[in-house]
């Protein structure tokens, strides 16, 4: 094919080690001679199969849906080349690793798009270890299924009593099989229609995929009896939150986007765009079973995927309602959550008070005090001093709000104090509201946006400097 490094890369090179140079390293970044762990990822219109005789054509890496995973470990320098094969600029985001600024892959706040035929070489530390996910952050490109799993493991291997037999990562994403810029348009015409109902218009779904998958060609988790199976669960879709529960079975959450917390043991989670949980499930229960996956909203599920015990001859049979036992069931709050090693509060001197808006019968924004960006300010703090993020929900729906560049603690749900569990993504209820604590250690332009796509298309995001 050839793909020679063109000037413009080499301009990008270079700028990305000025940049290296320049800042001034948080904590995790200061190390120097970290093994470098090198992959590329090429952007490219591909055709892809989500189910049985059911081609799409849209937007890949390397001509798969999702990306391939990326697993690294702790402490490793991670160097990727972005070659971009699309009709439009890309960029690539490291959803939740506190990456260096000129790293973190917004087109137009921390890097200029890479155009049409040009690379880019991202390099960072991947740490602290994790569940995260790589997305495209230009526009709506995720819709089209530009993103993939990136899995950091722990520096030390964990205890054998303490580690699961068999893991699986499931990506859960919604599928839109009309361009996305379409059904966006649609939505803005809709907007006081989907006004009247109190929060807009939602776009079109075809259908919901687990690892790229329909129901019908979604691929078996094969379990032994006696096993423990970490399932690290990653919802990037664009615009739903999903509901996940396992048949005849309990899902023990360990982590939350990535960090760990205190076992809590519950039927189903809700999970926002952009959250990561990881859950162990022990297999004592011999069968086929449904893990099912859905929008929240809805009692039929999106995806089913079969739970399979060896030499077990069920089959799943076709699941139209979720079953009453799991929706009776306990469901995680953020309210169960508590870290698995609790750290000195952070005691904030700043607060910024955010009042997320629209959604609206006249308009079609939406918005965080009333401004949508990019037409919005900048929100100015001082690096080094710890500030509290107060967001209320103004609207009728929810909104998964994720803050770039760093974790943050929640420290309050609407009124309920929390023991301040790490993450990056946290959902906030019509009228509800949240506090989260984050430390300021990693200076740079980092954006704070709603996770739903569109809606930060329309405006629902700000840039925090320092
Ligand atoms: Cu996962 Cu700004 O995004
Ligand atoms: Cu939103």
């Amino acid at each position: 094919m050839g793909n020679p490094v063109g000037r413009r890369e080499f301009l990008h090179r270079s700028l990305g080690a000025a940049a290296l140079a320049a800042a001034p390293l948080p904590f995790w970044a200061r190390q120097i001679g970290a093994p470098v762990r090198e992959f590329s990822l090429t952007a490219a219109v591909s055709d892809v199969s989500v189910g049985p005789g059911i081609r799409w054509r849209t937007w890949t890496y390397n001509g798969v849906l999702p990306g391939r995973e990326r697993r690294v470990r702790e402490g490793e320098r991670v160097r990727v080349i972005l070659r971009n094969e699309l009709p439009d600029p890309t960029s690539i985001h490291w959803h939740g690793v506190p990456v260096i600024n000129a790293m973190d892959g917004v087109a137009g706040l921390t890097q200029q798009p890479v155009m049409p035929g040009e690379s880019f070489v991202y390099e960072f530390i991947a740490a602290p270890a994790g569940t995260y996910f790589y997305h495209a952050h230009v526009g709506l490109q995720l819709d089209r299924g530009l993103y993939g799993a990136l899995i950091v493991e722990p520096a030390e291997e964990p205890l054998l009593s303490a580690s699961p037999d068999r893991e699986y990562v499931l990506l859960l994403d919604d599928w839109l099989n009309i361009e996305p810029e379409a059904a966006l348009a649609r939505m803005r015409q809709g907007g006081g229609m989907g006004g009247m109902m109190g929060g807009g218009a939602e776009p079109p779904y075809a259908g919901y995929l687990v690892n790229g998958k329909l129901t019908a060609a979604a691929a078996p988790l094969a379990v032994a009896w006696g096993q423990r199976i970490k399932l690290r669960i990653i919802n990037a879709s664009s615009a739903t939150t999903h509901r996940v529960g396992l048949a005849g079975h309990q899902l023990v959450v360990t982590h939350a986007d990535g960090q760990p917390v205190r076992p809590v043991t519950v039927d189903t989670l809700v999970v926002g765009m952009g959250e990561r949980y990881d859950v162990v499930v022990t297999a004592d229960n011999p069968g086929v079973w449904p893990l099912l996956v859905g929008t929240v909203d809805s009692a039929v599920p999106g995806v089913v995927v079969p739970f399979a015990y060896a030499g077990s001859n069920d089959r799943v049979r076709p699941v139209s309602v979720w079953p009453p036992a799991l929706l009776r069931g306990r469901t995680l709050r953020y309210a169960d959550l508590a870290p698995e090693r609790a750290a000195p509060p952070l005691r904030p001197l700043a607060a910024l008070d955010l009042v997320l808006g629209g959604g609206m019968m006249w308009s079609t924004a939406w918005t965080i005090n009333g401004q949508a960006y990019p037409r919005a300010d900048v929100l100015p703090i001082t690096a080094g001093r710890p500030v509290r993020l107060s967001i209320f929900n103004a609207t009728m729906v929810r909104h998964p709000m994720h803050l770039h560049g760093q974790f943050f603690r929640v420290m309050n749900v609407s009124g309920t104090p929390l023991p301040g569990i790490t993450k990056d993504t946290v959902l906030v209820d019509p009228m509800g509201r949240v506090d989260l604590d984050f430390e300021a250690d990693n200076p740079g332009k980092w954006l704070l946006h709603c996770h739903h796509l569109y809606h930060v298309e329309m405006g629902m995001a700000r840039v925090i400097a320092y």
